[in-house]
């Protein structure tokens, strides 16, 4: 297939790239030539902003468009209507935090989304995020209807992760000794090695299309799997104690993990997602974000690596970064120092 992806170099994009050429089929990528541009010297690629250079895809016709980098629904709208005749179907990269409400266990695809009082703003933050992907998802399925595929990921994982955010622990499990631990052993876990995405979106396409050509637009297959997908892994429930000590075996490790309360956690001022990454407190407010439905992307075939392969290459990768490299998310040494010092005094 010819496929269109708006992004392409930084994480999922590249990804998507590999698993797409992998399949055999002809990639084009529109980026801005800022984020790796020496990745994929043998792809065409057009160079151009999304706002403002759209009219450099005047002309050519796509099987399908993948949108990897769209959070505001002006700007993804200008790429729907710039596309919806040039492009079979238009695949939208969302995310699960558009879901309106987390307490429920089992949120699945018909689950509402959330709102926003004031739908133009254009500022990224924890309360705007999943909303304006909502609002993207829905200029998508209105300019593509019937074929529109729309991917909503928990927390993405793996080789060339810009956030740190799952990085950290299998880094910090390997450096060994007393690791500082959230909450409990058994609180539950979702995330999806970006591969296994990769992999699970272009099948998805795959299955979607007729095989007719990209002038044929109208051929897209118009039942089966079109639609909205919940994107995240295992397959069985994962509790944050099995993935650390997944950690430390597949690094041979001497860690040992201390568990902190979350009463002292937060008299600590220690923030869950981004000090101690991955870990959202099993709150009843929270009890469903890290045990979302996942059933209708397995029986549309996702499928899923070891958790030890995904902890094996993530290694692998963070270790070739410089050695003088920023985490973004984590304590650092110091800050887990004191920490462990407190948790010793108050015994918590
Ligand atoms: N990470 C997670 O855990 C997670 C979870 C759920 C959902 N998601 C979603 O997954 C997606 C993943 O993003 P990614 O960074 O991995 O995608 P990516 O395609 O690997 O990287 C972003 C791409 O967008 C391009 N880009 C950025 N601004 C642009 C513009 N104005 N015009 C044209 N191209 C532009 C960048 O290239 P240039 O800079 O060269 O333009 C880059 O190629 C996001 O939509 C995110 O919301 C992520």
């Amino acid at each position: 297939m010819n496929i269109l992806i708006i992004g392409g170099t930084r994480f999922l994009g590249r990804h998507l790239v590999d698993a797409a050429l992998s399949n055999g089929h002809t990639i084009t990528l529109f980026n801005r030539g800022k984020t790796g541009p020496e990745l994929f010297p043998q792809i065409e690629t057009i160079n151009g902003d999304r706002e403002t250079d759209l009219n450099r895809l005047a002309g050519r016709q796509w099987e399908a468009v993948i949108d990897t980098c769209g959070y505001f629904p002006r700007i993804v709208n200008l790429s729907a209507q710039a596309l919806k005749d040039s492009a079979g179907m238009f695949v939208f990269i969302s995310s699960f935090s558009v879901y309106a409400d987390f307490s429920r266990i089992g949120i699945n695809e018909s689950d509402p989304t959330g709102g926003l009082t004031d739908e133009g703003i254009e500022e990224i933050t924890g309360e705007s995020y999943g909303p304006l992907k909502a609002l993207c998802e829905q200029f998508i399925s209105q300019k593509f209807p019937e074929r529109a595929l729309i991917i909503r990921p928990g927390l993405i994982v793996g080789p060339h992760d810009p956030t740190d955010r799952f990085t950290y622990w299998p880094a910090r499990v390997a450096a060994g000794g007393d690791v500082l631990a959230p909450e409990d052993p058994q609180v539950p876990v979702q995330i999806i090695d970006v591969r296994d995405l990769a992999g699970f979106i272009i099948h998805l396409i795959e299955q979607k299309s007729t095989g007719h050509g990209p002038a044929r637009t109208g051929n897209i297959a118009r039942t089966g799997t079109i639609g909205v997908y919940n994107a995240t892994g295992p397959a069985v429930e994962l509790s944050f104690g099995a993935m650390l000590e997944t950690c430390k075996q597949v690094s041979g490790s001497d860690a040992n993990f201390k568990w902190a309360s979350v009463e002292f956690l937060s008299e600590n001022k220690v923030a869950p997602w981004s000090d101690l990454p991955v870990w959202v407190p099993n709150t009843p407010a929270d009890a469903g974000f890290s045990r979302v439905d996942i059933s209708k992307a397995l029986s549309a075939g996702l499928t899923f690596r070891t958790l030890s392969e995904t902890v094996r290459d993530t290694l692998a990768w963070a270790s070739t970064r410089p050695i003088d490299y920023k985490w973004l998310a984590g304590l650092d040494t110091d800050r887990e120092i004191e920490l462990h010092s407190l948790m010793r005094e108050t015994r918590r």
